[in-house]
């Protein structure tokens, strides 16, 4: 009996590549490039360089800002942290963080909103129906002199105790 000629197997390179791109697209090319380099150059030495946070001594930035990013108080908290910095003892996913977190308001407001995007949408996975932030919400809150307490004390109205 003859064997039946095979199908000729259709090479489905091409496809694995078109499944792969969204994964590399986000991995390689952020939202905010200019956020990206700022967090690279700023932050990523506690934070880590993809925001996963350092053990003991800075949280991740991976589930919170984006949270905040959803509401006016959170996005007010977001802006503060930056220019203001935070101190006091914090928890962040179930971990303790008690140290204090510099300021950046030396940055400009345009830098500090790409920042903010970068860490919200490229590292937090913000969904597209959250507004970015815009240098009027940093300019906004630059009128508004604070302290890293303070800013602490802001974000208790956020963060449901213990988390
Ligand atoms: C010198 C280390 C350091 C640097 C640099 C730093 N951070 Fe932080 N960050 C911290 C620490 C520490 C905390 C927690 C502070 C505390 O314990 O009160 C924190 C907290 C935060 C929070 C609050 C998270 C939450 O759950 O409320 C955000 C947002 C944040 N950092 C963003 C940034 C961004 C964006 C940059 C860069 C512009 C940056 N940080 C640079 C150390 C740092």
């Amino acid at each position: 009996m003859r064997p039946r000629p095979q199908a000729r197997p259709r090479n489905l390179s091409g496809w694995w590549l078109l499944a792969l791109a969204p994964a590399v697209l986000s991995a390689g090319e952020p939202a905010y490039p200019q956020g990206a380099s700022s967090f690279q150059a700023n932050c990523a030495v506690c934070h880590g360089p993809a925001g996963a946070g350092l053990p003991a001594l800075a949280p991740p930035l991976l589930s919170n800002p984006a949270r905040y990013a959803a509401s006016a108080e959170g996005r007010r908290q977001l802006a503060m942290t930056l220019l203001y910095g935070l101190f006091g003892d914090i928890t962040v996913d179930g971990k303790h963080y008690d140290f204090r977190m510099p300021d950046f308001a030396r940055l400009d407001d345009a830098t500090l909103a790409a920042t903010l995007n970068f860490v919200v949408f490229d590292l937090g996975h913000a969904p597209v129906t959250v507004p970015p932030l815009s240098a009027a919400d940093l300019i906004a809150e630059r009128a508004k002199p604070a302290d890293g307490a303070a800013v602490r004390a802001h974000r208790q109205g956020l963060v449901p105790a213990g988390t």
